[in-house]
C-alpha cells in the first residue's frame, strides 16, 4: 500500500483509520522506550544527549496522540509491539551504534512520510491533522539527526534490512 493509498484508506474506513490511531500510540511509546535504550547505550556523549532528546519527543507524541484517542472515547491500546518483529529484522545485523543509527534513521523517515501526508491533508479531521501538524516537525528534526549519527555507508547497508522489515509489517505502519 503506497502513501497515497494509505491515506485514501484513513480518509474512507473509519476503522482503520482508528487502527491506524491506536498503533501510533504503541508506536510512539515503544519509540520512546528504544531510543531511550539506545541513549543510554551510546558511547558518544553529544550523540547521546540528542538521543535523550529525542525519545523524550516520542514520548511526548504518545500523550498527544492517547489525548486524541481519549477524546474521540477509543479505548486505549495495550502496548504489544508487532513493531518487534519489524526491529529484530532491521536489528538483525546492527552490530555497532554506527548500524544502530541507520536503522533509526530508516525507521523516522518511513513514519515521517505518513505523517506529512497526514499533516498535509485538508480532507482528515481537524482534531487528527492538528496533532500531526504538531508532531511532524520533531519527526523531522529526527530524521535529520539519525542521518547525522549514522554514516552514509550504513544507511545504505540497512536499507536491505529496511525493507525486508515493511515486507513483514505489510507496510503496515
Ligand atoms: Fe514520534
Ligand atoms: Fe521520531
Amino acid at each position: 500500500m503506497n502513501t497515497q493509498e494509505w491515506l485514501n484508506k484513513v480518509l474512507t474506513d473509519p476503522e482503520y483509520k482508528i487502527h491506524w490511531l491506536k498503533r501510533q500510540f504503541i508506536g510512539e511509546v515503544t519509540a520512546a522506550d528504544r531510543i531511550y535504550k539506545l541513549a543510554s547505550a551510546c558511547p558518544i556523549p553529544k550523540f547521546k544527549k540528542v538521543l535523550l532528546k529525542i525519545a523524550s519527543d516520542e514520548l511526548q507524541h504518545s500523550l498527544w496522540v492517547l489525548d486524541l484517542l481519549e477524546n474521540r472515547d477509543i479505548p486505549i491500546p495495550q502496548i504489544e509491539s508487532p513493531e518487534d518483529r519489524y526491529w529484530k529484522v532491521i536489528l538483525d545485523d546492527a552490530d555497532s551504534f554506527d548500524k544502530t543509527a541507520a536503522a533509526g534513521y530508516h525507521a523516522e523517515h518511513m513514519r515521517l512520510v505518513r505523517i506529512r501526508a497526514l499533516a498535509d491533508c485538508t480532507k482528515i479531521d481537524d482534531d487528527i491533522r492538528y496533532v500531526f501538524k504538531k508532531i511532524l516537525p520533531d519527526e523531522e528534526f529526527h530524521e535529520k539527526a539519525f542521518a547525522l549519527m549514522a554514516s552514509n555507508k550504513a544507511i545504505q547497508e540497512m536499507a536491505k534490512n529496511h525493507e525486508a522489515g515493511l515486507e513483514l509489517l505489510g507496510l503496515e505502519i
